[in-house]
């Protein structure tokens, strides 16, 4: 069932799936530069770039699952650690009933920890889970069929606008996850233009957890990105097949490899791909022509690393307090929980 409704201003669609799962959409014309034209742009630059939320299609995803698992990525496995703490360390912070919002629609083994948690404080658990893709879908399902008292309402949009949609939803608390150091994958810039949006659509008594991943050694962070199976060569390349099937291109994967180096001057890992040989490209959809020279490389990520005065810097110039720091044993992660300066 689906039916209309009017939320700040912008029309959005409420499906019903069952009495415990719908999920609201925006006009299908609110979609912003298509890929297309996004290509058309960066890969016309002297900096050759592809914007890294390409990687994920289905082949990409299922790609970046297997990176979650690899013995170098110690991220997943080292945020989990740190969540798991939350069991004790969480619920001091929470006064009243709180909503869990997800950012992304995450991996089910984190969300599962949240929902846990806020399950033994409250009677009902209401989870939000905002994305631009469809999948979240799929794993609101699986969620609601395991737990009775669970009730997921779906956002299909970017971060920011999901955040404003329920900053007028009503005048629930919500408790706001972003994991994983997605937010690493932005740039310095982006990332605090992204914060003070976020801070605009967060009430006063909503809280906001983030997880970073950590300033550390080099090699312990090129080896993350370098990985001995070439699970990490296989998901950069993968956005080539993806530009060869969507876009009707003739990239040949194998005249390309993956490159990715840590840059100690502005701590982020900074991933590419390299051209092994001068070449020649043509995008049909694009209407393109692309040279590239041998060794040029085409930047595809940027995976930055923080520190804590960092953190709190970018924190505090953008409105926020911040309520508490979890770390792992060997300090090279964290989960930030803050919330809007009063
Ligand atoms: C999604 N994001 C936080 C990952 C990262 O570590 O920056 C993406 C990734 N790229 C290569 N490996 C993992």
């Amino acid at each position: 069932m689906s039916q209309k409704s009017i939320q700040n201003e912008l029309e959005y669609t409420k499906h019903v799936v069952s009495e415990r799962l719908c999920y609201y959409e925006p006009p299908k014309n609110k979609l912003q530069k298509t890929f297309v034209e996004e290509l058309s742009s960066s890969l016309n630059q002297k900096q050759k770039s592809i914007h890294p939320k390409f990687f994920y299609d289905k082949k990409g995803s299922e790609l970046f699952e297997e990176i979650c698992k690899l013995p170098e990525y110690y991220l997943t496995r080292t945020e989990i650690n740190i969540l798991t703490q939350l069991y004790e360390k969480l619920p001091p912070h929470l006064n009243g009933d709180f909503r869990l919002v997800e950012l992304g629609s995450g991996s089910a083994k984190k969300t599962r920890i949240f929902i846990s948690i806020l399950e033994r404080l409250q009677k009902h658990v209401e989870y939000f889970p905002i994305d631009v893709s469809n999948i979240l879908k799929d794993s609101s399902k699986k969620l609601r069929d395991d737990y009775e008292n669970l009730r997921v309402t779906g956002i299909i949009d970017s971060y920011e606008s999901g955040l404003n949609f329920l900053k007028h939803y009503d005048h629930g608390n919500n408790l706001i996850i972003f994991l994983g150091s997605s937010f690493g994958n932005f740039s310095y810039e982006n990332g605090l233009i992204f914060l003070q949006k976020i801070n605009s659509s967060m009430k006063k008594s909503d809280l906001f957890l983030i997880g970073l991943d950590l300033v550390k050694d080099k090699t312990v962070l090129e080896r993350a990105y370098n990985d001995s199976q070439d699970v990490t060569a296989k998901f950069n390349l993968n956005v080539l097949s993806r530009i060869n099937s969507e876009l009707d291109s003739d990239f040949n994967i194998r005249k390309f490899a993956h490159h990715a180096i840590y840059n100690e001057n502005q701590n982020r890992v900074e991933i590419y791909l390299r051209s092994l040989e001068n070449q020649t490209v043509n995008i049909s959809k694009a209407d393109m022509t692309l040279r590239i020279k041998q060794d040029e490389l085409i930047h595809t990520e940027n995976s930055c690393k923080f520190t804590i005065p960092k953190i709190k810097e970018m924190l505090s110039t953008t409105g926020f307090q911040i309520r508490d720091i979890w770390y792992d044993e060997k300090q090279h992660y964290c989960l930030v929980l803050f919330s809007k300066n009063d």
